[in-house]
């Protein structure tokens, strides 16, 4: 009696994603000791595309083993030694799943929702939730050390059993095309993996070099209307924001920014908003994440504390009204179009409008972070603005 082809291709073929793994999340710690952040996030999004792999195999190979039960152990086999096999091969199938769903958790925990391979986006299982972050994180890496340290049990009785014992048991779970095959998965795998994640896509690179255009970094203010200015109340009102990272979506607000609006859609030429939004106060779930936004290569709030949208020309259209106004943020000032409408009942108004914004084109993402593989081009603001009506 042996193990069926298919369970040795997937047990080759799930081991070699293990190594994958530990390669790859070794390279994603080594990167962020480095404080280099996007090589660090590509690598990890490339662990947590392949660990969603591993999940999937795990589950069909679990499957695989309840209908084809594996061969009995040999006849001279000891108690504590079949105790110690079944304990091992159980411990790895509790590690094959808990290991990529506490992933999963953490990464959904931690306001990074987890895509594979930039193609297809998982739903978040639970929502930011930093203190469920920790223990998830402790939890993962203890998973790792348990699942190493049965790899060495394991993999010294599988060694003992062909050069000590010299009996099946190995022969039995070999297959040579498999063992190549997995071996295979590890040499490209690493080697197409670290690359992809450590060099920026040159296409996208250069495309984007030539958006940039300097401005003048002078504010501009409207001319005073009569039209009376908004009386907003901020608590009931956002700008907020939604991009793609590492090809699952991720939001964020600016939790400090000021308004003077002053829109009628009966005086649409004198209407008028200029909008100030302090850089350094965005939000968006992760502190890493928010440092990184305010560093130099994305708002620079120590040289630029403020950006505005300053806008005069508003428009009428099928669904509510349009603005195109300048959207400063550091040196370039740049034409924004913003879609909106506005909906008034007797103790409130309130305005709801949406915005994209090409973060290249404003220089948002400098060097490394132009490469758009990792973060998305296009930006989608959402505003809402609710006042006294
Ligand atoms: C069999 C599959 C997996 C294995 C063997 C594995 C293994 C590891 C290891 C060894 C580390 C480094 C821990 C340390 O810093 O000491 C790690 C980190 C990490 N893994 Fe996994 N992992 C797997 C699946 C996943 C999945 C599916 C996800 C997400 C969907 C994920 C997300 C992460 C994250 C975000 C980190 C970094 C944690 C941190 O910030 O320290 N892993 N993983
Ligand atoms: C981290 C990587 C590995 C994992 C997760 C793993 C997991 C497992 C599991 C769960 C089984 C039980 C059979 C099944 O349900 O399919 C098994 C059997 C086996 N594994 Fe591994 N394995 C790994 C690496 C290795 C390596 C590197 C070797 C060889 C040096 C090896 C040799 C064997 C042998 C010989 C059996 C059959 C044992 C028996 O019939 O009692 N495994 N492995």
């Amino acid at each position: 009696m042996a193990y069926t082809q298919t369970a040795r291709w997937l047990h080759w073929l799930i081991a070699a994603g293990i190594v994958v793994q530990f390669v790859l999340a070794e390279f994603a710690s080594r990167a962020a000791e480095a404080g280099r952040l996007l090589p660090q996030l590509a690598l990890l999004a490339n662990h947590k595309s392949v660990g969603m792999t591993l999940l999937l195999l795990a589950g069909l190979r679990l499957v695989w083993r309840f209908r084809h039960p594996p061969p009995a152990a040999a006849e001279d086999t000891t108690a504590w030694q079949l105790i110690a096999a079944r304990a091992t091969h159980w411990g790895f199938y509790f590690c094959m799943f808990l290991l990529p769903l506490s992933g999963w958790l953490m990464s959904s925990a931690s306001a990074y929702s987890v895509s594979w391979f930039n193609q297809l986006e998982l739903p978040d299982l639970v929502g930011p939730d930093e203190t469920l972050k920790e223990q998830l994180q402790f939890i993962h890496e203890s998973l790792a050390k348990g699942l190493i340290a049965l790899a060495v049990l394991h993999v010294g009785a599988a060694l003992k059993h062909a050069l000590w014992d010299r009996d099946d048991i190995l022969r039995r779970m070999l297959s040579w095309p498999a063992v190549a095959a997995s071996l295979s998965v590890v040499v490209f795998g690493t080697y197409l993996l670290i690359p992809t994640a450590t060099s920026p896509g040159a296409g996208s690179r250069a495309q984007a070099d030539s958006a940039v255009v300097q401005t003048s970094p002078d504010r501009v203010s409207p001319q005073p209307t009569d039209i009376p200015s908004w009386q907003i109340d901020y608590a009931d009102s956002y700008i907020q924001f939604t991009c793609q990272q590492a090809g699952a979506p991720f939001s964020g607000r600016w939790l400090d920014w000021q308004a003077d609006i002053r829109f009628d859609d009966k005086q649409l030429a004198n209407s008028s908003a200029d909008v100030t939004i302090v850089t350094r106060a965005v939000s968006s779930n992760d502190d890493e994440r928010d440092n990184t936004l305010r560093g130099v290569e994305f708002f620079d709030v120590e040289q630029f504390d403020t950006a505005t949208f300053v806008s005069t020309d508003f428009k009428t259209q099928a669904e509510g009204f349009t603005t195109t106004g300048q959207l400063q943020i550091k040196t370039l000032r740049l034409p924004v179009e913003f879609s909106f409408s506005v909906t008034q009942t007797e103790s409130v108004k309130v305005l709801t409008g949406v915005a994209t914004i090409d973060r290249l084109a404003f220089n948002v993402g400098t060097g490394d972070w132009r490469d758009t593989t990792w973060v998305g081009q296009f930006v989608e603001v959402q505003v809402r603005v609710s006042a006294q009506p």
